[in-house]
This record gives C-alpha cells, structure tokens and sequence, in this order.
C-alpha cells in the first residue's frame, strides 16, 4: 500500500467525466421516462457518513435526485462498515433484499462500498453469489466513481475496482452533500498507523495521510461563511493530525486556528487517542468557548495488562492523568469513551481494573461493546479468548455501572438553562424538539404555547407546525427531567431567529 496525491490537475479528468455521464444519465431517464433517483445507505462511522456525503455531491453533479422513503432508486450505493462482526453480518443480510427491486428494474445499478470492501473475501464472496450487485469500490476510491459509473454504463460489465493504494484527494475541489444544513462534516486526515491488536481500520483504511491546514482553513471559513453554525474535525486518531507531514501545524494549533474563524458556535472533534492527546489540546479547549465542552477519549481496558495486548501505547496511570486533567481544567464537560469487554485474555482482575477506571472517571457516557474477532488482526490469532457467556455476565456488569453513571450525569444538569443547537423534531412527538447542548447532551424540549419566533406566536400542538424551520437555530433551554440517555427540558428564548 502506498500513499498516492490527486492533484487538482488530474480532477480535471473527473470534470470531463462527470460532463459524459450527465447526458448519459439523461438519456438513460427518458428511456425509463422519469428522474433517475439514488439512494446512499450508510453503516458505521461518521468518517463513514463524511464519505457518503461526497458520494451523494458525485451523483447529484451527473443529474440524479435523491429517492424519496416511498420510492425504489435506480442507482443505490451501500457504504460499509466492518468493526465488528454484526456490522458484516448486516450488509450480507440485507443485499438480498435488492434482488427483486432489480428484477424489476433492470437497469438498475447496484455498488457495494466501504470498509469491508478491503476484504477481499467479501469481493469474492459478492462476485459469486450476489451477480446483481454491479460494482465494488474501497473507501479511499470515491473520486473513481465517475470511472466506475462509466466503464459500467458504456461496458456493461461489473466492475470491481478496488485500489490498492491510499489517496489523498483535494478535497476542496471534489462536490459535498451536506446532509445537515447545519452541521458539516471536514476530515482532515484518513486511515491509521496505531494498528491496535484488535482493530480491522489500518487495514480498511490505510496509513495517515493528513490534508494540507491551508487547505483544512481555507473550507472552514468558506463552510463558516455559507453558515454552518457547526463543524466536526474528523479522522481515525485526530491528535496525530499532521505528523506525516514535514512543517505541518500540531492538531491543537488547527483547533485553535478553527476556533478563530468567525461564525462557528460548536467545534467538534472525533476521535481522539489517549497516548496522542497532548494537554495543548484542552487547553486551547478552555480558551476557545466555541469548542465543543466535550472530549470523547475511548479508553478500550482500564486494565495496563489489557491495553499493552491491545497495543495501546498507555497504561491507566497515563489515561487517568489525561481524563483528570480534562475534568480539572474544564468542570462543566463532558467526557465520554470507548470500552470493550472480553478482550483475549482479559481476567475478572483485569475487568475490576476496568470498572475502576470507570467510577473514577465518571464518564458521561460510553460506547460498550464486546470484543469482536476480525479477521487479519493480531488478537485474531491470540489463543485465549474469552467464552461468550463469559463476556456476556462482564458487559451486563458494565453497562449497569455505566447507565447509572450516565443517569446521574444528566441528572447534574436538571434546573440550568443551557444553549441548545436545534437539530429538528425529535423521534419521540412531533410536537417535541431536538438539540444538542454545547457538552453534546442531547435534549428532547417543547416550546410553550405561544412563544415568539420572528414576531409570531408558536403553536407546537397545531397539526401546521413545521418542527424543521428550527433546524440550526441556537436557542435557550431550560433542562427540567433527567432520562437514561437524554434530558428533557422546556425553551425559554430562540438565540437568534
Ligand atoms: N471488537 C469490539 N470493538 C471494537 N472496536 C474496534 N474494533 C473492535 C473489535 N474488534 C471499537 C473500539 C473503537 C470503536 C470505534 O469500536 O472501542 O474505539
Ligand atoms: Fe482502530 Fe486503534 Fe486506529 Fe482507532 S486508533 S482506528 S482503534 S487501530
């Protein structure tokens, strides 16, 4: 595998591409004699949900339209996740269900992509027994789809195409859908070198490659411009941002050249690794208010034992340095994490040590999953792994440690009035919104009858009221009730309108 730079140069070719499909796919709708329409369905990471994003701005530039919920797409991409196991399972399990849709429409194109497209017994195993699928490709070929697209359309042969080496596209040049009109998504590096014994992404996704800052800055202040009120910094292990590049700037100077730029209220960053993190990184946090109160620090094992087998690169010792001069330097956060349970090898003494570390960092929430043999990676191999039933009693153990904790977090946070970015209605009423405090809790709230938005009365419980007009407005809430994994407040006033 070896890193390879597309340069603006060598998009041009993608333009001249997307200009041939674009007639192509017109003329392809008169013969089907309606809009041609996609659909992206997206497992896994928000790397994940980025890559899909940019998939979605490759369709809409050769002129198909998203399919509505009710409507079957003439061309569906499904991008794929393989951390663990159940996430493969998933994929196999629903592939069959686009058969009919394409006996019915047979000019339908199917593509398999992702993650597990890295695999290259997954390949195999599409080429053989799911003829109906058209085309594979690997997360780092999306600014290939065009080609792909192409050699399809004018071959009409399946195309699997996925490369071996890692690119490193211009970015700024290539088309984004932005999925939320307030939110947007910005790598600013891919893969991972950490390999950790356990984990499948340095395979999947290559070694770090770090987008230029210049690069990185020049789109934060034009997405700030276009008004996204949030951003969210993404990358495998974001703390190593920059370090294969020769003179480029430390991740906590891009958060704090971020955080200048006018017109974010929310920075994000994801995911950060516990031996990268340096204590720039929440020091600039404490200076910049427009920095998420947030830090997720996936810890995996408490236990120095566990972590070593995992390659970690820290004990406790250093984890809990790091998470208590997060909680020392800024109180009013969150901090949130990663565990596994049932690592090969992994004793109840290692377990406790895990359970310890929880209750001393009292964090706000957490990711908890059992450990899941992947294919190719080191733990793969370890002889003594863990008995199901074993695993099973130790994440119950956890997760009820971990719920209370959870619980008690919200409940520190009933009776303030926190700022709220709407997100839209929530899952729970129409009539009930959704947000995110500034410490990423999220918020389920109402807005009492009758308060003023742009000079009119709100009336949640009318069968007019459109809960998506919030969508991006910041506002102020009351948090009334704590719930298990959310808060529930009431709105006192819209910030801006
Ligand atoms: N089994 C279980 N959990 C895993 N993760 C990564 N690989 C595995 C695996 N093989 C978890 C880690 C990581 C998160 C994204 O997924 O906790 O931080
Ligand atoms: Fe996987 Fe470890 Fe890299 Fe995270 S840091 S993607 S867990 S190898």
């Amino acid at each position: 595998m070896s890193t390879v730079i597309v340069s603006q140069d060598e998009l041009l070719r993608y333009n001249s591409l997307v200009s041939k499909l674009k007639n192509r796919i017109a003329e392809m709708g008169i013969e089907a004699g309606h809009t041609l329409v996609y659909h992206v369905k997206t497992y896994g990471c928000q790397l994940n949900e980025s890559d899909s994003e940019k998939i979605e701005g490759i369709l809409r530039d050769i002129g198909l339209s998203e399919a509505s919920e009710d409507q079957d797409p003439d061309f569906l991409i499904l991008n794929t996740c393989t951390i663990r196991e159940n996430a493969d399972v998933r994929l196999f399990g629903n592939l069959g269900a686009y058969k009919p849709m394409k006996k019915q429409n047979r000019n339908m194109f199917i593509a398999v992509c992702g993650c597990m497209m890295k695999q290259p017994e997954n390949v195999e195993r599409i080429k053989k027994s799911f003829p109906y699928v058209d085309a594979c490709f690997g997360p780092s070929d999306i600014h290939l789809l065009p080609e792909i697209l192409d050699k399809k359309l004018s071959q009409r042969k399946r195309v699997f195409s996925v490369s071996e080496e890692d690119y490193l596209v211009d970015d700024n040049d290539m088309p984004v859908e932005r999925k939320r009109k307030f939110r947007a998504l910005v790598p600013i590096m891919y893969g991972c070198n950490n390999f950790c014994t356990y984990c499948v992404v340095p395979y999947t996704r290559g070694r770090e490659r770090s987008r230029s800052s210049e690069q990185i800055l020049k789109q934060l202040s034009d997405l700030a411009n276009e008004g996204f009120k949030e951003v969210m910094l993404l990358g495998q292990n974001v703390n190593s941002y920059g370090n294969d590049k020769e003179g480029e700037i430390s991740f906590a100077q891009l958060l704090e050249e971020t955080a200048k730029i006018p017109g974010f209220s929310r920075i994000r960053f994801m995911t950060s690794h516990p031996k990268d993190i340096s204590p720039e990184v929440i020091y600039t946090m404490k200076k910049y208010p427009n920095i998420e109160r947030h830090l997720h620090l996936p810890m995996q094992s408490g236990s120095s034992t566990v972590l070593k087998r995992m390659n970690r690169h820290y004990d406790q010792e250093q984890y809990l340095k790091t998470a208590l001069l997060f909680r020392k330097e800024l109180p009013d956060a969150t901090l949130t994490t990663d565990i596994i349970v049932g690592f090969p090898g992994e004793t109840e003494e290692d377990f406790q040590a895990t359970l310890d570390v929880v209750e001393k960092c009292r964090f706000d929430s957490a990711f908890t999953f059992q450990y899941s043999r992947r294919p190719g990676t080191k733990a793969a191999s370890y002889e003594d792994q863990i008995p199901q039933d074993v695993v099973t009693e130790r994440f119950g153990r956890l997760l009820a440690l971990q719920n209370d904790l959870t619980f008690k977090s919200n409940e520190s946070v009933v009776g303030k009035t926190e700022e709220i970015l709407i997100e839209g209605k929530s899952a729970t009423a129409p009539d009930i919104l959704t947000g995110r405090t500034n410490s990423n809790r999220l918020v389920n709230f109402k807005i009492p009858k009758g308060t003023l938005y742009k000079g009119k009365a709100i009336d949640a419980e009318s069968p007019d009221f459109d809960a998506d007009q919030f969508e991006g407005l910041l506002a102020m809430v009351k948090i009334l009730k704590a719930k298990p994994y959310s808060v529930e407040g009431e709105l006192e006033s819209f910030i801006d309108e």
